[in-house]
């Protein structure tokens, strides 16, 4: 199933538009990456990939068909900051729960540990809890991950080895990756094409 975003335009409010006539198709395990310079829009056009935004103009379509309102949303994203994408106060299993029922092949390759599952979010360290949610986005319904700096703040071995299991499981499942960055050398190491906004 293609995802396909056809002459997506956004701005916000009265502000000038953003972007306008973006079009562009992911095939299923496509690694794909967006740059540009910061403020393009970016993180706005991913949000608008993974259903968080509406588009102005154009629109976002999976397999030909409008992405589902409700219910588990196929195309899943991670934030650079993990800490603003959980709930304070839910322990990371429960966390875990929203992405459908975790794959613990994929837990152990992320190297999350099973005690971690009793914590909250601020007992963790910032690459302990982004492994969650890497691992909360790739719910058995995810058919595209939208990864917009996902593993910036991260120290090289665990960038490396979250990217290693995401790609593994993207492989198994045939499942279609936007990597957004400003790491040139990542982008060249992870990706099958690169497309500028
Ligand atoms: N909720 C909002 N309301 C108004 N303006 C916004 C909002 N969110 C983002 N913007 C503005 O829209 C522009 C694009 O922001 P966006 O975060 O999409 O850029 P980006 O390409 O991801 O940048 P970076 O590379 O720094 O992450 C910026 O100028 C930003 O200030
Ligand atoms: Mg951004």
């Amino acid at each position: 199933m293609q995802l396909d975003a056809k002459n997506i335009g956004f701005r916000y409010g009265k502000s000038p538009w953003l972007f306008k006539g973006i079009n562009f198709s992911m095939q299923p395990g496509e690694v794909v990456g967006l740059k540009g310079p910061s403020g393009t829009g970016k993180t706005t056009l991913c949000r608008i990939l993974a259903g968080y935004e509406k588009p102005l103009e154009g629109k976002v379509t999976l397999g030909g068909k409008a992405l589902p309102e409700i219910g588990y949303h196929p195309v899943q994203m991670v934030f650079q900051h993990p800490e603003k994408a959980v709930n304070p106060r839910w322990k990371m299993g429960k966390t875990l729960k929203e992405g459908g029922r975790p794959d613990d092949d994929l837990l152990a390759r992320l190297g999350i540990q099973q005690e971690w599952l009793e914590r909250l979010p601020n007992e963790l360290s910032g690459g302990e809890l982004q492994r969650f949610c890497v691992a909360r986005a790739l719910g058995p319904g995810t058919r595209f991950l939208i990864a917009d700096e996902m593993t910036t703040m991260l120290d090289a071995i665990t960038q490396a080895q979250i990217w290693h299991a995401v790609l593994h499981l993207a492989e198994k499942r045939k499942m279609g990756i936007l990597v957004v960055s400003h790491d040139a050398k990542l982008m060249n190491r992870l990706c099958d094409r690169v497309i500028e906004l």
